[in-house]
């Protein structure tokens, strides 16, 4: 029986058998260490030629990195291995050869960009997509435990939502339709349904940005709800982070340490109060304390964001943005109808936005009037108009891009590491 490297460790001593491949190799003529991996940890085992015999011995003399392995031996504590154990190898077979493995150290991020199909094997990326799978994890956790039910909407989408400049058209047996921006639109069908729904799935932006946060593609965690008040929305929000954060920081210890990321930063996440303050007390915080001047009714640029969150250890809530740099379906604040009641959500350490929410208008007239405003023709959203006729109850939710919030908790330089197989304007393969 197959143990993996870590059960092997965790054992100790005696005979084990394990397979992985090879991470690291060296020696000489009548000895060599191979550093082997597999999913759960790496270790170092010895082949001796003496025990192994001169044909073997040339075998494993010629397995080059990524070769892949079964291993046989006895298993000991070695406090020089590189992860405190060794294997003394009485047998071995080689399952898939590997020949010249084009990555080597120090390669530029682009060469490893090229070559993502194999990179994803360093410890590096398997580090960051192990943490990412507990996020998904966590995030069908928070959800489900909070008497959310998972709601599905199309990809094909004939209506635009987060704006027209950032829709990738499709031509869809000659009609132009679009790639969803965001599940809300369908989810604010659902939720006269189920009430409480969330979903995961991919999201599209043909964003012309190539910063350290922008993806074309990618996964949209959504919730909406009927009844939900404003503070209903940041609540859950905020909720949502800290559980995602201390799923993590519980999970993958082992994983933020490999990633170099210093845990400390993100202990308030879990432990104190997000920040919430209003767009205009933002504008004063930045020339306060940042001398920077934002001209009321201009949205927070990447720069501004950065500052901001650089301020503080938790995320900052920020609401009541004006309503000419927000989307047609937020609601008026009640007191102030040139702003809305929609909130930001900004991660710390310079990250800046992971989550964009609201409550909705619930006036067919004003949301119609903001569609003109925009460009678009409300009769191509004449079912959406539908939903605030028959029954219309306050309600609103939020979007969290996960990549952000994965970015963020692995402490990464650029949200490419924090999906397999990234999209961006200048990438579409491999
Ligand atoms: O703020 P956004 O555009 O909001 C919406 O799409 C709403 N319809 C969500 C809702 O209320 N249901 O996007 C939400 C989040 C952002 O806060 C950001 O984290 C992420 O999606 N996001 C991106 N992530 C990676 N690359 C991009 N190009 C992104 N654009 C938005």
């Amino acid at each position: 029986m197959y143990l993996t490297i870590q059960e092997a460790i965790n054992k100790g001593n005696g005979e084990v058998s394990i397979r992985g491949w090879v991470h690291r190799e060296r020696g000489n003529n009548n000895l060599r260490f191979i550093v082997l991996r597999d999913v759960s940890n790496i270790i170092q085992c010895v082949i001796k030629k003496e025990d192994i015999g001169d044909d073997k011995f040339d075998k494993i003399s010629k397995a080059q990195i990524e070769t892949s392995i079964e291993i046989h031996g006895e298993i000991k504590e070695d406090k020089r291995a590189p992860t405190g154990f060794e294997i003394t190898v009485s047998d071995f077979n080689i399952i898939g050869q590997s020949n010249e493995f084009p990555i080597q150290k120090d390669q530029s991020t682009e060469f490893l960009l090229d070559n993502r199909h194999l990179w994803l094997r360093s410890r590096r990326m398997s580090s960051i997509l192990k943490i990412r799978s507990t996020v998904f994890g966590a995030i069908h956790e928070y959800f489900r435990n909070n008497g959310f039910y998972e709601f599905q909407s199309p990809i094909f989408s004939a209506n635009q939502c987060e704006g027209g400049s950032t829709v990738f058209k499709v031509d869809y047996f000659g009609k132009p339709i679009y790639l969803a921006q965001t599940w809300q639109l369908y989810a604010e069908a659902g939720i006269f349904s189920l009430e409480k729904i969330y979903c995961i799935s991919p999201s599209f932006r043909a964003e012309k940005s190539k910063t350290s946060r922008h993806l074309t593609e990618y996964w949209h965690a959504e919730m909406e709800g009927a009844w939900f008040s404003f503070d209903d929305i940041i609540k859950h929000g905020e909720q949502l982070l800290k559980f995602i954060v201390k799923k993590v920081v519980g999970n993958n210890a082992e994983e933020l340490k490999i990633l170099e990321r210093d845990v400390n930063k993100l202990k308030p996440i879990m432990e104190k109060p997000f920040i919430r303050m209003t767009y205009n007390d933002a504008l004063n915080i930045l020339k306060e304390k940042c001398e920077m001047d934002v001209e009321w009714g201009k949205d927070l640029r990447t720069i501004e964001e950065e500052k901001l969150t650089k301020l503080y250890d938790v995320p900052l809530m920020i609401t009541h943005y004006p309503k000419i740099v927000k989307a047609f379906y937020m609601k008026e604040s009640p007191e102030n109808s040139e702003t809305v009641l929609g909130v930001d959500f900004l991660a710390p350490e310079g990250y800046g936005e992971i989550i964009g929410g609201s409550e909705r208008e619930s006036n067919p007239d004003e949301i119609d009037r903001k569609l003109r405003e925009q460009g678009e023709d409300p009769s191509s959203y004449g079912w959406y108009l539908d939903l605030r006729k028959y029954g219309s109850v306050p309600h609103g939710g939020f979007g969290l891009g996960v990549e952000r919030v994965i970015s963020w908790i692995c402490g990464l330089d650029n949200i490419k590491d924090a999906i397999p197989f990234p999209r961006t304007m200048l990438r579409y393969t491999p």
